[in-house]
């Protein structure tokens, strides 16, 4: 298959970069990267990357997933990954999260090389990942869930244990997280009791709770009620307000992609297809001829 990439249009500058500043020693440098720039990322230049794959490739056995992937995310930009069942969303997701390791290419955070780093390793350096329900603890409340990652946050920060030691700051942090995801009242339930909608919600306030500078975000209002989905739709468009963030999201409904979208990456069959401007990409004869071959997915996409 051809790739192509539609021109992108950057839709914003980064007026500023991560406020928020998780250590990240031992990265180093990736090769060709700006050798200036901060390891924080916070005294980088407008415009830098904080997010950048190169080459990025896995195989399983002959098959590969994800081929070859150069794509740089922005912070203060919300980039939608679209594309078929079986595209390689996913395993991109897994490969820059850390729980795949690549088979050849770099995953750069701010220009620093972590593309060996562990998944905790990447965590900690600010990359954040919604785990659909894997990192809930069932038996424990909805409010104590919130508390772990908070206080997990809490151990990484240079002085947040100064600013966290009192019980009363954590619960106090943990509610705020549960109330942007409208969980707030259920703060007492045990997770198990919840239902999958609420879980779904949950895990967002989790990631919140981790204060990440890169958001990642597949599918997140799958098995959500109609009811549900507004709010976490409506987070993550606050989410990307705030410009020192960048948000990944993989998407199948089109006007979610189109109401939130500062940009559409498309991949295909592992490769990257298509990468720019919404109403550019969405309109592109590649995108189009490429969906329109795919009855299910096409009627998905709406292009
Ligand atoms: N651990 C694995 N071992 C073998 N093959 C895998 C593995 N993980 C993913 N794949 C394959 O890689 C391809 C990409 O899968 P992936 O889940 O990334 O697609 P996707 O774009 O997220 O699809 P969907 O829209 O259905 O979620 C598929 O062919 C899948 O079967
Ligand atoms: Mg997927």
């Amino acid at each position: 298959m051809v790739a192509q990439t539609v021109a992108h249009t950057v839709a914003h500058t980064a007026a500023h970069t991560a406020a928020r500043t998780a250590a990240v020693d031992g990265a180093a440098p990736l090769p060709g990267g700006d050798a200036q720039r901060g390891p924080t990322g916070a005294a980088s230049p407008a415009g830098q990357p904080a997010l950048e794959t190169r080459d990025l490739t896995i195989r399983f056995g002959g098959h590969v997933a994800v081929n070859a992937v150069s794509c740089a995310f922005r912070a203060g930009e919300l980039t939608c990954i679209v594309g078929p069942n079986g595209a390689g969303k996913t395993t991109y997701f897994n490969l820059i999260s850390g729980q795949l390791a690549p088979t050849s290419g770099r995953i750069a955070l701010y220009g620093r090389d972590i593309t060996g780093l562990s998944a905790s390793g990447k965590a900690r350096r600010g990359i954040g990942r919604a785990f659909q329900l894997t990192s809930l603890f069932p038996n424990l409340t909805v409010l104590e869930n919130v508390r772990l990652a908070v206080q997990a946050r809490a151990r990484i920060g240079l002085d947040l244990l100064t600013v966290w030691s009192s019980h009363r700051g954590i619960n106090a942090e943990a509610e705020r997280c549960l109330e942007r995801v409208a969980l707030a009242a259920k703060r007492d339930l045990t997770v198990a009791a919840l239902p999958h909608g609420d879980q779904r919600k949950l895990e967002v306030a989790i990631l919140l709770a981790l204060r990440p500078r890169v958001f990642m975000f597949d599918e997140p209002t799958a098995g959500m009620s109609v009811d549900e989905v507004p709010v976490i739709l409506d987070l993550i468009r606050e989410i990307k307000q705030d410009r020192a963030h960048t948000v990944l999201l993989v998407e199948h409904k089109m006007d979610v992609v189109r109401s939130l979208a500062d940009r559409i990456v498309v991949l295909h069959n592992g490769s990257l297809m298509a990468d720019g401007d919404p109403a550019e990409v969405i309109a592109s004869p590649i995108v189009q001829q490429a969906y329109l071959g795919l009855p299910a997915e096409g009627e998905g996409l709406d292009v």
